[in-house]
């Protein structure tokens, strides 16, 4: 084997990324521990890998203390979708800061390196086009999303000073709206919503007028991206955005699953919940310099993916 076998430790490894990354973590001849409280994953997501004898999964909570000889991991415990991180926003709060801090401290202990899987929620309602890391964000402190928004702003804040203070080998990255398939059906996450209402023959929701852009990354461009930055230079700290610059309407996503579904769903317009952001987009210049990453799976392929997906677990 070319590569070094590692023991990697996957927090959230159950979702919708962590089990795309648990996966390709196997292909590439790791050890994987996969950790989750199955909050929004499921043991679904994993099955197919319970049978590698160097695939474990544990059920556990990131707010409680973890204790396991890892030589990397990945932090990506966190319900990601808004109606999942609504439901408790305090326990929403606890897993990112408290997952955080439970895991540098496990790092530190058995001197792992430590990827937290930020996101672009952290640059709020921005009011730069598009977002460079270096941007500090529009984020309202007290409002509904922002048990997710805080939360996660705060586990960057712990990350940064366990690396300044203890030389922790950290890295942080942002992560720009990713689809695929695994994405749960119910999270009411735009890409996985329109699918799924286009091929049960629903009306297609859409907030507002349709003219708020969004950016989506497909799910493997995320992962090697990931596990680019989790092995970039040592000192190579971030925070990096990973995401597709690729830029829609909400409108033209509609459109464009309608036409590859063949539904004839109608289109409903719904109003604008509070605090949604009206345009996000990615600079990824960082990354391409320093990773030597872009994405490559077009919206069309991935989104071609995804709909097979969904046709198989909604027949
Ligand atoms: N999907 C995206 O577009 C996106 C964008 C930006 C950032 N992210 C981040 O990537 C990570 C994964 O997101 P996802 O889309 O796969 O979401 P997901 O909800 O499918 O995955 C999150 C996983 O974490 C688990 N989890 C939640 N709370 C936990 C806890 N307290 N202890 C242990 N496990 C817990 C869930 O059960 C689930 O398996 C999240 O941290 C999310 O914030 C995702």
């Amino acid at each position: 084997m070319s590569v070094q076998r590692k023991r990697i430790l996957v927090t959230g490894g159950a979702g919708f990324i962590g089990s795309h990354l648990c996966e390709r973590l196997l292909v590439d001849g790791h050890e994987v521990i996969c950790m989750d409280n199955y909050f929004t994953g499921s043991k679904s997501n994993v099955i197919h890998l319970l049978d590698n004898p160097y695939f474990e999964l544990v059920r556990h909570d990131v707010t409680e203390p973890y204790y396991a000889e890892v030589d990397q991991i990945y932090n990506l415990a966190c319900p990601a979708s808004p109606i999942h991180y609504q439901y408790n926003a305090i326990k929403t709060i606890k897993t990112s800061v408290m997952g955080a801090i439970n895991m540098l401290g496990l790092a530190k202990r058995v001197k792992a390196r430590i990827l937290q899987a930020s996101t672009s929620e952290v640059y709020g309602d921005p009011m730069v086009h598009p977002q460079f890391e270096s941007y500090w964000g529009n984020v309202n402190p007290i409002g509904i999303r922002s048990c997710y928004d805080e939360g996660k702003r705060c586990a960057e804040t712990l990350f940064m000073d366990y690396h300044r203070q203890n030389n922790l080998d950290v890295k942080i990255i942002r992560i720009f709206n990713t689809y695929g398939p695994r994405m749960n059906k119910h999270d009411g996450r735009v890409v996985s919503n329109f699918i799924v209402q286009a091929l049960e023959g629903k009306d297609i929701t859409i907030y507002g007028d349709g003219s708020q852009t969004r950016s989506f990354q497909y799910v493997d461009d995320l992962v090697e991206g990931m596990i680019r930055m989790m092995n970039s230079e040592e000192g190579f700290v971030g925070p990096i955005n990973i995401g597709n610059p690729g830029e829609f309407t909400m409108l033209q996503l509609a459109q464009q699953i309608l036409e590859m579904t063949g539904s004839s769903s109608k289109i409903q317009y719904l109003p604008l919940p509070t605090d949604d952001p009206k345009q996000r987009q990615p600079n990824i210049e960082l990354a391409e310099k320093m990773l030597d990453w872009r994405p490559t799976v077009e919206l069309t392929q991935g989104l071609s993916n995804t709909i097979e997906y969904f046709k198989k677990i909604i027949s």
